[in-house]
């Protein structure tokens, strides 16, 4: 059978960061730059993405849709993970009123889950780059401007290894990109390093759009990967 895709559930919040942990062990930026103690504390890395997904569950504007499989017991698993978002003023987070209790949900999560991140450090982390994504954000945001203003953006694609090659990752890919067709904005993705054969595969425009260390000072300069692609909205490649 093949992947099955659905908005992930409350209470999937913690397999969601065992499958993103799996995923991105290997990876250079969220393995070896940011984790270089996960071996020692891999549930420390894990709080990592459990955290990401507890702050970004509250916000109107991203999604968290999983792709799931059926082990040998014939139990439902999420063998994937996408975390998308929709950038710019034309999606439903623009349309809540500003009394709207929602927009106060992330904001709150994002102070509770500071003050445990405070209170229980990331000990699989370097202090010095846990947050070097985060750093790298205002040398970007001219990119997604103009007719990529409007954007569904996917911020994290994470397949378990075990489903690996099995057509998770372009089903969760899928999704984002039937999400931008149908309102007619833009796609886009930051690429890992080594996926970008992957993202030109599901769709993405073949040239690259930019680079997730561009610009002086941007603490990603050195890190390999980061490619930045986009698919158009109709009528405005
Ligand atoms: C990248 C990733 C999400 C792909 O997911 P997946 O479920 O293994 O991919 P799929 O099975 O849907 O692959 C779809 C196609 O892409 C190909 N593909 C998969 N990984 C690839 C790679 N690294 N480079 C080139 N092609 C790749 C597959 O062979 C397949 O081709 P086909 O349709 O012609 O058979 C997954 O390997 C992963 O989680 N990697 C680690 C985390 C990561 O780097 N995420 C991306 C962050 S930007």
């Amino acid at each position: 059978m093949g992947p099955k895709i659905r908005p992930a559930l409350f209470s999937e919040q913690r397999e969601l960061a065992r499958v993103y942990t799996a995923a991105f062990w290997d990876d250079i930026l969220f393995g070896d730059l940011i984790h270089p103690h996960r071996k020692e504390f891999p549930e420390d890395n894990e709080l990592y993405w459990l955290r990401q997904v507890q702050v970004y569950w509250w916000d109107y504007t991203h999604h968290f849709i999983v792709s799931t499989a059926v082990d040998k017991q014939g139990t439902e698993v999420v063998a994937g993970v996408a975390h998308w978002s929709r950038t710019g003023a034309s999606g439903r987070a623009a349309r809540l009123g500003w009394w709207d209790p929602r927009r106060l949900a992330k904001p709150a999560a994002a102070a509770c889950v500071k003050l445990s991140a405070y209170v229980y450090r990331n000990r699989a982390a370097d202090p010095a780059n846990e947050d070097i994504i985060e750093r790298s954000y205002p040398f970007l945001g001219h990119i997604w401007t103009g007719s990529r203003s409007e954007s569904w953006y996917l911020e994290a694609l994470g397949v378990h290894p075990d489903y690996q090659n099995q057509g998770h990752g372009r089903a969760l890919v899928a999704w984002g990109m039937e999400q931008a067709e149908r309102e007619r904005v833009a796609c886009s993705v930051i690429s890992a390093w080594g996926k970008e054969t992957f993202y030109r595969n599901c769709g993405f425009d073949k040239e690259d759009c930019g680079h997730a260390g561009q610009g002086d000072g941007n603490p990603l300069a050195d890190v390999k990967g980061g490619i930045i692609f986009f698919k158009d909205a109709p009528g405005k490649e």
